[in-house]
């Protein structure tokens, strides 16, 4: 359909999208009946810490812990209290060192920066594709002697291509610490993120697919790696029932934190967790409705889909020819009572986006001194240099894009009328 400059809500034409914006919770959105049963059941029986209680009962952190094991089809899932502990457990338990370098992705939330410098190592950064997950061939050239573990993130839906990452790991005797926080209920060609890796760690925090408020798992297959998991985030195992059991491996025994799941928590995740597979068939239903209906647009390009089946769809992402025009086009998408937005921009603070990660470009710690970065044990933290401009290509992708939350809440209808603005934006300003 041709579209004419009136035609666009912002120079007065009708809305393309007239119901109210959902407000993307998606898990969040459909707490109801079942979280409420199970909270209750934790109440009533007055057991509010997994280990003990008045009188025994089961608990349903251990009981969440067991459904995803299952799930993902791993040995082991260790409930914590939210992912950046997963992400700073996962890279203990594999046995990180001062000064060992960790290539993380250019593209996260800054928590998954944020674990390794609190694991005392040295991130070192590496560029998103067109995908906005790590670009294999950069994470290879940023494979050093030091580079202990890659830490590939399932960015915004989007599975890692976990394939490459896996392959390079074994080449380069790397570790792999899988970030799932944006992902859960992912899959790269039909195996389960989280299950790739030496460790997996999902995010369970109120704007993630599935939530408990706050909260985070471990995944892995290994016993070593499991124990060590659970020594560290519960400060040596210490309220492990088998807890003065003589050690069955070595190095299972070492100072940890206190990172564990509340019961409270426990019980909301679990109930949320039998509505995942619903949540995420959802976003993929709607995202197909509107890329099926907006696909062939000229001057439109998209995300690339790593994994058609395997995107768990929390958003639709596409590129615009140029990053000048972005502020416009999401302008007239708004008018249209579409919530859209750019994702990179020079101007505006956003946490998810190297560039504006200030702490690591001033290597700015709570001490002055310290491990990572300025630190004996760690010589590579002081020389390594971090800048705003170290990840062209991420720039390049980000500051093109245009961002669509896919609530899975969104009724067809909707979804119809969002790609109906789409249109009429492009037919208009493409
Ligand atoms: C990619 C990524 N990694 C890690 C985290 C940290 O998760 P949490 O808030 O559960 O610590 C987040 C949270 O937004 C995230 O988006």
């Amino acid at each position: 359909m041709d579209y004419k400059k009136s035609d666009l809500a912002i120079n007065g034409g009708p809305k393309a999208k007239t119901t109210p914006n959902i407000p993307m919770f998606p898990g969040g959105l459909e707490i109801g009946e079942e979280e409420k049963r199970e909270v209750m059941e934790v109440l009533d029986a007055k057991w509010l810490f997994r280990y003990y209680g008045p009188k025994e009962f089961p608990s349903k952190v251990k009981k969440l812990e067991e459904a995803y094991a299952e799930y993902l089809g791993v040995k082991h899932c260790l409930a914590v209290n939210s992912c950046t502990s997963a992400l700073i457990t996962g890279l203990n338990a594999v046995g990180i060192e001062p000064g060992d370098e960790v290539i993380v992705s250019s593209y996260t939330f800054f928590a998954s920066v944020a674990s390794v410098v609190a694991a005392k190592a040295v991130p070192v950064i590496a560029e998103v594709d067109k995908s906005l997950t790590m670009d294999i061939e950069d994470v290879e050239k940023k494979i050093t002697s030091r580079t202990k573990v890659i830490l590939p993130v399932h960015m915004r839906g989007m599975p890692v291509r976990m394939d490459k990452i896996m392959e390079l790991a074994k080449n380069h005797d790397l570790k792999v610490v899988e970030d799932v926080a944006q992902s859960n209920g992912g899959s790269y060609r039909g195996k389960k993120l989280g299950s790739f890796g030496d460790v997996g760690c999902f995010s369970l925090q109120f704007h993630k697919v599935v939530t408990s408020g706050e909260g985070g798992i471990i995944s892995t297959d290994n016993d070593l790696l499991y124990t060590r998991a659970q020594a560290y985030h519960d400060v040596a195992a210490c309220w492990r029932k088998d807890r003065f059991a003589p050690p069955e491996f070595e190095g299972e025994i070492f100072f940890g934190v206190n990172f564990r799941m509340s019961e409270l928590c426990g019980a909301v995740a679990l109930a949320q967790f039998g509505k995942l597979d619903n949540i995420v068939k959802a976003m993929q239903r709607n995202k197909r409705l509107i890329k099926e209906k907006i696909k062939g647009i000229r001057g439109l390009d998209f995300r690339e889909v790593t994994d058609e089946e395997g995107d768990v769809a929390v958003c639709l992402i596409m590129y615009l020819p140029e990053s000048a025009i972005v502020e416009g086009f999401t302008k007239a998408l708004n008018a249209e009572g579409v919530e859209a937005g750019g994702i990179y921009n020079k101007g505006v603070p956003d946490w998810h986006i190297y560039a504006h990660w200030k702490m690591l470009m001033e290597k700015l710690m709570p001490s002055k001194r310290g491990c990572p970065f300025n630190c004996p044990l760690s010589p590579n933290g002081s020389e390594i240099q971090y800048t705003e401009d170290m990840c062209p290509n991420t720039l390049d992708w980000l500051e093109r894009s245009v961002h669509i939350d896919i609530p899975p809440q969104m009724t067809e209808n909707e979804c119809e009328q969002i790609a109906t603005a789409i249109e009429k934006v492009s037919g208009v300003l493409l």
